[in-house]
Parts: structure tokens; sequence; C-alpha cells
């Protein structure tokens, strides 16, 4: 992504014009006539208008008069139809000009426009030539702080990674691999990283994520990133904790058909936490945060977990297994209770946990959950708004907690039905905590089959945008 900030200057090939009303339109370049034509398009709710030029696309943009959460959202779609008429020119720079835009709208514009034109294309070998990629991106604008761009700048950056990291095949991002990105980001933002290998991983008797690894021939991780700069403004650190389960084939409770086929992204978790908490150090927010990630694969071997094992987590409590699908909330369970040692202010995790997550809601929002955390969950919910990853709140009533009694253990993992299953698993991972928690589930939200918008076409790298929004809210 190259991406360039200027507050004047002549545009030169391509360019849209970003206004709220023809009315804004400078009276250069448009013909008379060509303004009438744009105001039938807007009568007919046709908001994007586009003139070929000679030698360049000249792009008219009207936009909507607020800025609010449904106009910004709108700014980011019309960016990804701007994309959409933009790809299939040989030339696809583009100067972005803030007419009548101002900060706020002209980032979501271009925020649609760089996450719409993302591709995952590493191993398109034949057809190479025919990915296409955006070129050149010029804001001209006045009105655009360089502390917003240089936040946006990184924001996209971060999206981007939690993107790839998705979209890798395990056969190339397994384990080791997973937390050697994560050492490779920590280095480049200036934060710190450690990583528990399988020796202290079994010191710390962390039976959930030993457990759910044994059915791998990798070894597990306990992936530990912080940012902590010297004017952070929270005194107890903000811990986000990601799902890092870098291929779920269900373990011996095999996946059937073709459930297993997008299970590479049950890591999308781990991405967001680790890019979203990368972006901040980018960014240089004065927050202290700490990102912990438990990662294995979820593998069938002669050794596996099977159904009836009771494993002892890291807190001492025993959880019978009678699903070994449901792995997310062991390793997951293990970095909770781990959390406790840094008497976290907040502790939200992220997590492709449960089917029914997706079920419930589909693609158009996360289910989260919460536990004495009213504060952090109307702050969270206000930036889900904000950029469009909104979330859902559903209940942690006690109720619930029954359908997990175990008869030989202290707790099962999974419910005695099917019912609520979205919620027995964020029951599940309650259990493991003692401080203000929040539980967002997002298997319906980070992987599309098909191309959702400037969401893209499988992973969205969903939660990062939605955290760092959140983060600059204690700011
Ligand atoms: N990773 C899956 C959940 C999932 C499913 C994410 C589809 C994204 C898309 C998780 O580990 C799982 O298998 N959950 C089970 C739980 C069940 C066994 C209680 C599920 O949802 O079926
Ligand atoms: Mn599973
Ligand atoms: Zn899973």
């Amino acid at each position: 992504m190259k991406l360039f900030h200027e507050k004047e200057g002549n545009p030169e090939g391509n360019r849209v014009f970003l206004v709220r009303r023809i009315e804004d339109l400078p009276i250069d370049p448009f013909l008379p006539s060509e303004k009438e034509y744009i105001r039938e398009k807007i009568e007919d709710k046709r908001n994007l208008v586009v003139f070929y030029r000679l030698s360049y696309l000249e792009f008219v943009m009207v936009l909507p008069e607020k800025d609010d959460a449904e106009g910004l959202e709108a700014g980011r779609k019309l960016g990804d139809d701007l994309w959409g008429m933009l790809k299939n020119e040989r030339n696809r720079n583009l100067t972005v000009i803030d007419v009548a835009a101002g900060e706020k709208m002209t980032l979501a514009v271009t925020e649609g426009l760089v996450l719409g034109s993302y591709t995952f294309a590493n191993y398109k070998v034949k057809e190479k030539n025919e990915v296409k990629t955006i070129g050149e991106i010029r804001i001209l604008s006045t009105l655009i702080s360089a502390q917003a761009m240089e936040r946006f700048h990184v924001l996209m950056k971060g999206v981007m990674k939690a993107r790839d990291l998705v979209n890798e095949p395990v056969i190339l991002l397994n384990t080791p691999a997973l937390a050697e990105s994560f050492r490779q980001m920590a280095a480049e933002a200036g934060m710190q990283a450690e990583v528990f290998g399988k020796k202290k991983i079994e010191a710390l008797r962390m039976g959930g994520l030993l457990g759910v690894n044994k059915g791998s021939i990798d070894d597990p991780a306990f992936i530990i990133l912080e940012w902590n700069p010297e004017n952070a403004v929270n005194e107890k650190p903000v811990v986000i904790v990601g799902k890092g389960v870098v291929y779920d084939t269900g373990g011996m409770n095999i996946k059937t058909g073709s459930y297993m086929d997008d299970m590479k992204s049950d890591m999308a978790g781990a991405a967001a936490a680790g890019s979203a908490i990368y972006a901040a150090a980018l960014a240089r927010l004065p927050l202290h945060i700490i990102a912990l990630i438990p990662a294995t694969d979820n593998r069938v071997d002669g050794n596996a977990v099977v159904s009836g094992d009771v494993l002892t987590l890291y807190n001492g409590t025993t959880v019978e297994v009678l699903n070994t699908d449901a792995e997310g909330r062991l390793i997951l369970a293990d970095a909770l209770a781990y959390a406790k040692k840094y008497q976290p202010k907040i502790v939200i995790d992220l997590a492709t946990l449960t089917g029914a997550a997706a079920r419930a809601i589909g693609k158009y929002a996360s289910v989260a959950m919460h536990c004495g955390a009213e504060d952090d969950f109307a702050r969270l919910k206000c930036a889900g708004d904000y950029v469009c990853e909104r979330i859902v709140e559903f209940p942690l009533w006690n109720d619930y907690q029954e359908l997990l009694k175990s008869e030989i253990a202290d707790i099962r993992n999974i419910s005695t039905g099917t019912e609520g299953g979205a919620i027995t698993a964020g029951k599940f991972l309650q259990y493991f905590t003692d401080y203000p928690y929040i539980h967002i589930d997002i298997a319906g939200t980070a992987f599309t089959t098909s191309r959702y918008n400037y969401r893209g076409l499988g992973a969205t790298g969903v939660g990062v945008r939605l955290l760092f929004n959140y983060f600059l809210s204690y700011l």
C-alpha cells in the first residue's frame, strides 16, 4: 500500500472528487452538461459517477451529509465501488480530492478503497498478470491532521496483516510460523514479544493447550506481545486474548463434508489480537496493552485427545472433554487463567469459537458477552458501530452454567444440549476469569466465502479496526 497525503498540488491521472452536494464541485473541470448528468445520476441514487477522459478517469463521489456510523459506512462502500471501476484500468493510481468531505469521510472512503482492493494472490502463479492491485493513493486534503493520517495508515497495515495471516494455508503458517510472524511484527513495531515453547507450557501445566496439541506433530506455542509505553494513560493493562488454532480438523470428532474447508481461519482471533496491538504500537498509542495467544493445530493422531478424556488446565480446573471439536475454549481457558497475573483492567478475547454464533446473527456482526465490564463493553460497542465491526450482546446468565456440569470432573467442554451454543461456550470461558471480561465470538465475521464489499473474499481482518478504535477511546 502506497499512501501519500498532500495539502496542496495538482492531481495528475485518475482522480476522484469527494463532495456532499453537486454545488460543492469546483467550476472546472466539469461542463454544465456534465453537472446536469451527475445531477440525474444522483437522483437515481447513483452516488458515484465516472467520466472517461482521454488519458485518465475522473470520478465524482457524492457522500452522505453526516459523518455518523451510517454515513461513514456508506463512504467505505463507495470507496470499494470505486475500486471496482478502477480495477480494470491499466493505470491504477488515484488521487482522492477532499473537496467537501473532511477528515473522517475522506479517510472512510480511502479505507473502503484500500481494504476493497486487498487481494491474497501469493499462489496465483500462472495467472499472476491478472492479479489486480491498487497503485499509489494520493490524498489531497487540507483537513486531515498528520496524526489522523498516521493512525489511519498503520490501521490499514494492521488489517491487511491480519488478513494475510488468516488467508495463509496451514501448510506454510503452522504454529512455529505463526509465532515467528508475531515475533517479526513485534520487532518492527518496537513491542516486546515472548514465546513459550512446549517445555515451558508443560512446566506451567497448561493442560488445555497441551491436550489439544497432543494430536499435532508441531509443538504448541504461547505467545505474549506487550506494548507498554512510558506515557501510558492506564495503570492496569488492557489484555487481549486471541484464539490461535492454526487449523481445526475437529480432532477425533473430525469435521465432515465441507465443514473443514475454511478452518485455516481458526486463528483469526489471534490474527486480530496480534495485529491490533501491532497497529497500536506502530501508532505509539499511550496505552499499556498485552496480547496473549495460545497456538496449536487441532488434529487427528494416534495419541490425540479423545472423548471422555479429562484434562487439568492451568488454574487446576479439571475438564471432561466430550467433543474434541470444542478445542478453542480449552486453549483459551489456559490463557484466560494466565491473564490474572497481570491484574488486568479488562480482558477481551476474540475467537472463531462456535458455528452457533454464526448461525445466530450471520456475517453482519460478532456475538459478544461480558461479565462485570459495563463501561468497557459500552466503549467497545461504540467503537464497533463507528467502524461497522458491530458487536451484539448475548447474556451470560447463570442458568446456562448447569449445562456444563460433568459427572466426573469440574466442568465439561460442551453443553448437554445444542441450544444456546455460543452462550454456553462463553459461559465455559467465563469460568476461568475473575476480572472484568468481554468475550467476542467472530466465527460469523472473520471469513467470507463470497466477496462482501470492502471486507473482501476470505479473511476480513475483523477485530483489528474494532480494537484499535476501542483503544483510541482511552486517549
Ligand atoms: N472453530 C470452530 C467454530 C467455527 C465453525 C468457526 C465455523 C468458524 C466457522 C470451533 O472449534 C468448533 O468446532 N466449534 C463447534 C463446537 C461444538 C463441538 C460444541 C461447533 O461450533 O460446531
Ligand atoms: Mn473446533
Ligand atoms: Zn475451532
